[in-house]
């Protein structure tokens, strides 16, 4: 396993195998056995499997999110073993060299559910995957369907900007409770992560989205948003302070 701590590093080994099929998994870090399950799908289907860390400031529209959000390089480089080739930590400065002044807006579904409750967070996410499937031009990436909404916005962006990277989908993991992994699980206290249990459950069992909205409520949670798309429930709560978002196919 390479580590690239600078895109110089990066390109000088992508120029060395051309012709190798390459799997890419863009993360935050913080990895978790979600993204482990990307890496395994990763590295089972490809030559080369390419992990990139990278906390990306311009997808937060809340700023102490991001300072509190989990830096766990170590632990994460302990993760990836065995299942990467290579993982490359860019900093801000070269990912970033025009300062934000170029990005790409999707400007109708990006604007509802998780964007209308984070405004400019897709404009953020849609950039950073950008400027990564192009550096990294990999035959294919891969997205969890936990974070549905990115998974549709990134897939479309591939389309329209005729991007040669195949975009995976993979399936959510959960843990035994249900609770789907999340980065920000951690920030969870042991019973409010055991109680966060019910918010996959009531998704699941209630009838309707309103419905499940209501049961949400009354079992202790705050809620964004729920909504039935395309088959898909999808829904955002508050617990704890720690923002949550799941979906379940109906
Ligand atoms: O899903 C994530 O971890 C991030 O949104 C991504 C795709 C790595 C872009 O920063």
């Amino acid at each position: 396993m390479t580590i690239h701590p600078n895109l110089v590093s990066w390109q000088a080994a992508r120029a060395k195998f051309p012709s190798v099929w390459i799997g890419f998994v863009p993360t935050m870090g913080a990895l978790h056995a979600g993204h482990r399950a990307l890496l395994e799908r990763a590295w089972a289907e490809n030559d080369r499997v390419v992990l990139s860390i990278f906390v990306n400031p311009t997808q937060f529209n809340d700023q102490s999110d991001f300072a509190h959000y989990p830096k766990t390089l170590e632990a994460d480089l302990q993760l990836a073993e065995g299942l990467v080739t290579d993982v490359i930590v860019p900093t801000y400065d070269e990912l970033y060299p025009d300062g934000y002044r170029y990005r790409v807006t999707e400007n109708r579904f990006s604007t509802e559910l998780e964007g209308a409750h984070r405004p400019g967070h897709f404009d953020g996410v849609l950039t950073v995957v950008m400027k990564l499937l192009n550096l990294v031009q990999a035959n294919r990436a891969y997205f969890g369907e936990k974070d549905w909404q990115q998974l549709a916005l990134v897939r479309d962006m591939a389309a329209a900007f005729f991007l040669p990277t195949e975009i995976v989908a993979c399936p959510t993991i959960r843990e035994p409770s249900g609770l789907a992994l999340s980065s920000r699980n951690e920030r969870l206290s042991a019973s409010g992560r055991a109680h966060a249990a019910n918010f996959s459950r009531i998704l699941r069992e209630s009838p309707d989205a309103n419905h499940a909205a209501s049961a949400l409520q009354s079992t202790g949670f705050e809620v964004d948003y729920v909504t039935d798309r395309a088959g898909i429930r999808l829904g955002a709560i508050k617990f704890e302070g720690v923002r949550l978002i799941d979906n379940v196919r109906l």
